[in-house]
């Protein structure tokens, strides 16, 4: 063995290297989804997913990430996700239309639909506003409406500057006024239905902020939660190898999305995950490497 051919060895082995990735790049790969972790600030973690063909397809149909914006869509409407808590399967809805102590309107109703994968949460405080005498949530035989404790809630939400929202005077009766809260986590299908009830508006709180005696400081929102069963060991087994997991096809079955681009009917080991910047980089690194050395090659050759 020459002293050139060992120096020879390694530059062979480079090429290997160099021309090997390039290879599968002569087949274009089919348009495959790009997800990302993130949505606006917001962590995005699966049963959801950032992009169409990411996470699970029953939450796609419910959850879509809009400018940078989370939003949640029901038979009712548009709603901002403003946060998800994965260790409990929460999630908490904004509401555009709904009252909050600093401002008041006539809010739409709100609904989910019969088939999605979320109920409405038992913390949930629902307030129903200027409400019509001959409101149905008055009728003596349902029993509807909070009439003992959660009457300070009405007294609370009355005493805010945004009752003018709602065409009432601050600190007024609460006679139009029915806290509802459900007790149990309400089924698909369930929700406000405002024309029906006659209200004008409702709030929806989640937790006091402390402080029961000050609605400026109370949380508002919708919390829901979703039906976490959907974590299966193969979408596990596609996290574990750096993948998204996600769907594909008419039939919507599993597919676990590469970050690289690619996707795999189990996992992204050994398909593209190491074509991330990192490995990117070390190639390159390498190149360099090999340049100097054939450089020195040609040096001593002279
Ligand atoms: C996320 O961004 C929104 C506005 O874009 C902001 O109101 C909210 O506080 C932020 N949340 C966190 C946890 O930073
Ligand atoms: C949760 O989802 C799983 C899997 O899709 C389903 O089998 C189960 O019935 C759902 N549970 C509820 C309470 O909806
Ligand atoms: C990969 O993604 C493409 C495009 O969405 C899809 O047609 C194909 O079925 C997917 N393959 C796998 C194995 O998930
Ligand atoms: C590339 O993969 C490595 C693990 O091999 C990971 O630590 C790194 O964050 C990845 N880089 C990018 C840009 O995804």
């Amino acid at each position: 063995m020459s002293a050139t051919s060992s120096w020879l060895w390694p530059w062979l082995l480079l090429n290997i290297f160099l021309f090997l990735p390039k290879i599968p790049s002569s087949h274009l790969p089919p348009p495959v989804p790009t997800c990302r972790d993130k949505c606006g600030n917001l962590t995005i973690k699966y049963p959801f997913g950032s992009d169409f063909g990411c996470g699970h397809p029953d939450f796609a149909r419910y959850i879509k990430c809009t400018s940078g914006e989370l939003r949640f869509s029901s038979g009712t409407g548009m709603y901002t996700v403003s946060t998800i808590d994965y260790t409990t399967s929460t999630l908490v809805l904004t509401d555009l239309f709904m009252s909050t102590c600093s401002s008041m309107q006539n809010s739409g109703s709100f609904r989910m639909d019969r088939a999605s994968p979320f109920t409405i949460s038992s913390r949930d405080i629902f307030v129903l506003l200027g409400c019509s005498r001959t409101s149905p949530v008055f009728d003596p035989d349902e029993d509807l409406c909070d009439s003992g404790s959660g009457l300070h809630l009405c007294r609370g939400l009355y005493s805010c500057e945004g009752v003018s929202g709602i065409g009432l005077e601050p600190n007024g009766p609460v006679s139009s006024c029915c806290v509802y809260q459900p007790m149990i986590d309400l089924g698909p299908g369930y929700g406000l239905d405002l024309p029906k009830l006659q209200c004008s508006s409702y709030a929806s709180m989640y937790g006091f902020g402390g402080d029961e005696t000050d609605p400026m400081k109370w949380q508002f929102g919708i919390s829901l939660e979703y039906n976490d069963s959907y974590y299966t060991e193969t979408c596990k087994n596609c996290e574990a190898s750096g993948g998204f997991c996600g769907f594909a096809g008419m039939t919507q079955s599993f597919s676990c999305i590469c970050r690289g681009g690619g996707n795999s009917t189990t996992t992204c080991f050994g398909r593209g995950y190491a074509w991330n910047g990192t490995w990117r980089h070390k190639v390159q690194t390498k190149m360099t490497f090999g340049g100097v050395l054939l450089f020195w090659i040609m040096l001593i050759s002279l």
